[in-house]
């Protein structure tokens, strides 16, 4: 059977590209999804020619409605099978200081659009029969952070909000699982000008290991997926 297409938000840099090399290595076609089109088609010609699958790319900005309602226009069409919401934003700083109109567009994208997409897909996939939903949230899901309510709210969110689907699709042969990665060594920290070296080097997984374990644990049918530093061995 066609492995059929994944679908990858936040694809161009991080996380999200290697979830995207790790997938196109095993036979998935691609659809690629973030702001930066020129990174994006980078990664889609790279897989292409290492790979031989198809990889299409759309840029599209998760913090406004049109650009989610484009992505979820082009859901429909093709054969998803796997859709990883990855695409997310920090915010960080003093919760009650940092402007409102900063922390209302972190809730677009990493509570908002996860949320439109994850129903575009699990729509696709019960007509379908099957499919997998990955949802990138964060250790912080389980945690208050003074340096970042909204965010550690919003993945609070995402947890809570993948295990609901998870319980109502039981049986019903669709993957539904949540992801709490620790600190990954991405653009993440110096996109909200922050240092990279918050965390002692020690403590960070590479966003390689983090995709091998977390795709490991998926087709086992894990429910919270907690890439820890054992994944490095895996
Ligand atoms: N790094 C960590 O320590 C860590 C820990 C726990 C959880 N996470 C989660 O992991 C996920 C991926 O983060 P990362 O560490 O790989 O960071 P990253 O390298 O900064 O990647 C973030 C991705 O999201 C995309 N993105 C940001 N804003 C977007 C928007 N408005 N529309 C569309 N795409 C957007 C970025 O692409 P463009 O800029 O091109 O749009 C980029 O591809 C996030 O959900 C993050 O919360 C990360």
């Amino acid at each position: 059977m066609s492995m059929g297409t994944a679908v990858i938000t936040g694809a161009s840099s991080g996380i999200g590209a290697a979830f995207a090399a790790r997938l196109a290595g095993r036979g998935h076609d691609l659809l690629l999804v973030a702001r930066r089109a020129d990174r994006l088609e980078a990664l889609a010609a790279q897989l292409r020619a290492e790979t031989g699958v198809g990889v299409e790319t759309l840029a599209a900005d998760l913090g406004t409605a049109d650009d989610v309602a484009r992505l979820e226009a082009r859901l429909a069409a093709i054969p998803v099978t796997l859709l990883v919401n990855n695409a997310g934003v920090g915010g960080l700083g003093a919760t009650s200081t940092v402007a409102a109109d900063v922390q209302e567009a972190l809730l677009r994208i990493n509570v908002l659009a996860l949320t439109r997409l994850s129903l575009a897909a699990v729509a696709q996939f019960r007509a379908a029969g099957r499919g997998s939903l990955i949802n990138i949230a964060s250790v912080m899901a389980l945690m208050p952070s003074a340096g970042g309510g909204a965010y550690s709210g919003s993945k609070a969110y995402v947890l809570n909000f993948t295990r609901s689907l998870r319980l109502e699709l039981a049986g019903s042969g669709i993957g539904i699982h949540v992801v709490l990665p620790g600190p990954v060594k991405t653009e993440f920290f110096s996109a909200q000008g922050m240092s990279d070296s918050i965390f002692p080097e020690s403590s960070y997984v590479t966003a390689d290991a983090l995709a091998d374990a977390v795709l490991v644990a998926a087709e086992r049918g894990d429910e919270v997926i907690v890439p820890s530093l054992a994944s490095e061995r895996h």
